[in-house]
């Protein structure tokens, strides 16, 4: 049973975050991995989920919000159902990282921070996300496509369509 009578998350979320609020010396230790994983499965950190998670660290909904705000990873609105994070940072723009991005918007029709209308993906232009020996690479939710081409990305794109993400090399 959760310590949070009516809880919106699942049973099991739920358990862990029952558990993860007391592995910390503090309990606001816990806010970030709770809101990461909050969004993995409700899809975006909703005014909900905000509300739930302050009342089981114990914070006001402001503490949580102020630390949503800084991390760029963490998503207030409705993500697609892959999320395409395309690094622009030093070895991917050196190889080809703003031609990737471009292709990706005008592929999906699509432009930073936006979602397509079918919902099926979302784009995002971020910073490096630690594939930069294999640049230029992107990110598809957990993950990681790299030594890319225009080409291969319609591949990639084509295939995540197809439901075969992530057996894309
Ligand atoms: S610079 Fe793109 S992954 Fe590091």
């Amino acid at each position: 049973m959760s310590e949070i009578a009516n809880t919106i998350f699942s049973p099991e979320l739920a358990a862990r975050f029952d558990k993860l609020v007391t592995i910390y010396p503090l309990r606001r230790s816990a806010l970030v991995p709770m809101l990461l994983y909050a969004q993995d499965e409700v899809g975006y950190v909703s005014d909900a989920v905000i509300a739930e998670i302050a009342e089981r660290i114990g914070l006001l909904e402001l503490d949580v919000r102020n630390v949503l705000s800084y991390y760029s990873m963490l998503r207030t609105k409705p993500a697609g159902k892959y999320n395409v994070q395309v690094c622009t940072n030093i070895s991917c723009m050196l190889r080809g990282g703003y031609e990737i991005l471009d292709h990706c918007k005008h592929k999906l029709g699509i432009g930073h921070k936006e979602t397509t209308s079918d919902g099926v993906f979302s784009l995002e232009e971020v910073e490096c996300i630690g594939a930069c020996c294999w640049a230029p690479a992107i990110q598809i939710n957990y993950d990681f496509h790299d030594d890319l081409t225009p080409e291969k990305v319609d591949v990639l794109f084509q295939m995540y369509r197809d439901g075969q993400g992530k057996d894309v090399k």
